[in-house]
């Protein structure tokens, strides 16, 4: 599948290609995604580092096509807002996190960090495979929890939709804009503090007139 030129990011500095094109869609095609493919993202997502190589990411897939009764099940944890777009997206997901360490039974802090990794690996895999996926905070934790019965020690971390982008055009005019909007990131001198972190701009002694 091509890769997704809609609405790609443009950054000051050269990233690589892929990265650029990964973007959060709100319409998508009615095409269901190959297992192949759904196989090839979920190996990325395992690619990941994590704390220990506890590897602490499960992840709760219901597709339209093959198991629409989870697909239903992670649809009815969304919000509303969510909902109403996320429901023309062939798959959807749930994140979950082991929150011990196998190892020693500890609570492992990094759990829903190492989850995030993996997830960001998936997107990036998935968009090479033309495939883009939008996560979701808007969910109900408890909803997943009990409709799957999660066990205790594993927490839903997210939601998100996978599947190729649709045409955006089809989508109501406020979604639309969203979806075509200008994509925009902070300047590197926003978040990277090398040296230390950053003054007051009135106690920088760099900065003050002599
Ligand atoms: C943890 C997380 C939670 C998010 N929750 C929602 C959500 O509930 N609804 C939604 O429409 N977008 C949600 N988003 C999508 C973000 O708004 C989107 O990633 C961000 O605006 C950057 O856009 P991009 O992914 O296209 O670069 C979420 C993203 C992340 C990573």
């Amino acid at each position: 599948m091509a890769a997704d030129t809609t609405n790609v990011l443009a950054l000051a500095h050269e990233i690589l290609p892929v990265l650029t094109q990964r973007r959060s869609p709100r319409a998508y095609a009615d095409q269901p995604v190959p297992a192949d493919a759904l196989n090839q993202v979920f190996a990325a997502a395992s690619s990941a580092s994590s704390c220990f190589g506890e590897q602490p990411w499960r992840f709760l897939v219901g597709t339209r096509a093959g198991s629409a009764e989870a697909y239903d099940k992670i649809l009815g944890s969304l919000a509303e807002f969510n909902q109403a777009w996320a429901k023309a997206a062939p798959v959807l997901v749930v994140s979950v996190a082991k929150t011990t360490f196998s190892h020693d039974g500890n609570p492992n802090a990094w759990a829903t960090h190492d989850v995030g990794q993996a997830v960001a690996t998936l997107a990036i895999q998935g968009a090479a495979l033309g495939l883009q996926i939008h996560q979701m905070a808007g969910f109900s934790a408890d909803k997943v929890r009990a409709a799957f019965g999660v066990p205790a020690d594993y927490t839903p971390v997210a939601a998100f939709t996978l599947g190729y982008p649709g045409d955006p055009g089809a989508l109501p005019d406020a979604l639309r804009e969203r979806e075509t909007a200008p994509r925009v990131r902070k300047p590197l001198a926003e978040f990277v503090f090398e040296g230390g972190w950053p003054q007051p701009e009135e106690e920088r002694y760099d900065q003050a007139p002599v």
